[in-house]
């Protein structure tokens, strides 16, 4: 399989952005400004305004995903959400093991392992977020670090549940920052991303999965980085804020 039969994912990362009533705002203007696609679009938004979005986007193109799934069915863990109250609202995408997650809120690879799992338990595809940071980069272990991610935060995966998944590639140095990794950066580490998995689970699983890129990816870079033969799609935060740039970045897809 090669990058034109893989499916390509537009995804916006909504952070902790927007209240319900700004939700519905900026969901009405995406629904007139966004170029129809053949890439999925997604959005990601707080778990509280999920039904408010899901409701704003009936019946079109755009997707809502949550940022985050349990790994419990149910139970006492206190501000978590689970798998099935995702489902019963017919969210097929979360973001699992989003830097920002690992970096404030104790999140691990065992843990993005254990959240990911219920998510393809639950039918839900988990967007497994890898990235190394500033220091890493500059030591040079960039590829020492995303090897670690993979391997803990897949383990125990088949080649089916990795068919099921999106890996998402955000150097943590890029994100937020607007400092985006060059497009060959970045082609480098998805194209080393996708070697792992076909030492993992073989060539022909690591040809299925969409793999992408995600930090300060915006209107003006979008098209060079989603041109890249292992980058298929990106993970947007601040530009997918703005209608008219994430509506630029979707008509980058070819
Ligand atoms: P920015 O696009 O704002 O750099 O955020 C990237 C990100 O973290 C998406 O998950």
């Amino acid at each position: 399989m090669n990058k034109e039969l893989r499916k390509v994912v537009i995804a916006g990362n909504w952070k902790m952005n927007k209240t319900a009533t700004e939700t519905k705002a900026l969901l009405a203007e995406m629904k007139e400004k966004l170029p129809e696609s053949n890439a999925t679009i997604l959005l990601c938004v707080p778990a509280i305004n999920i039904g408010t979005a899901m409701d704003a986007v009936a019946g079109t193109q755009i997707n809502i995903g949550a940022q985050n799934c349990h790994w419990a069915k149910n139970g006492a863990f206190t501000a978590e959400i689970s798998a099935d109250m995702l489902n019963d609202f017919g969210v097929k995408y979360a973001i699992i093991g989003h830097s920002e997650r690992r970096q404030y809120f104790g999140e691990t690879d065992e843990t993005v392992n254990k959240r990911a799992m219920a998510c393809l338990e639950g039918g839900i595809c988990p967007i497994i977020c890898v990235g190394e940071n500033l220091e890493e980069r500059e030591k040079d272990i960039t590829k020492d670090v995303i090897k670690v991610q993979i391997e803990k935060g897949l383990a125990g995966f088949t080649a089916e549940n990795m068919k099921n998944s999106i890996i998402a590639y955000e150097p943590v140095w890029a994100i937020g920052t607007g400092k985006t990794a060059t497009a060959q950066q970045a082609e480098e580490v998805c194209a080393y991303i996708r070697g792992l998995l076909a030492e993992m689970f073989g060539n022909e699983t690591a040809q299925a999965v969409t793999i992408q890129y995600g930090g300060s990816m915006n209107a003006k870079n979008a098209a060079e980085l989603l041109a890249m033969e292992n980058i298929d799609g990106g993970l947007i935060g601040g530009a997918s804020l703005k209608a008219d740039d994430f509506a630029t970045i979707v008509s980058c897809v070819k």
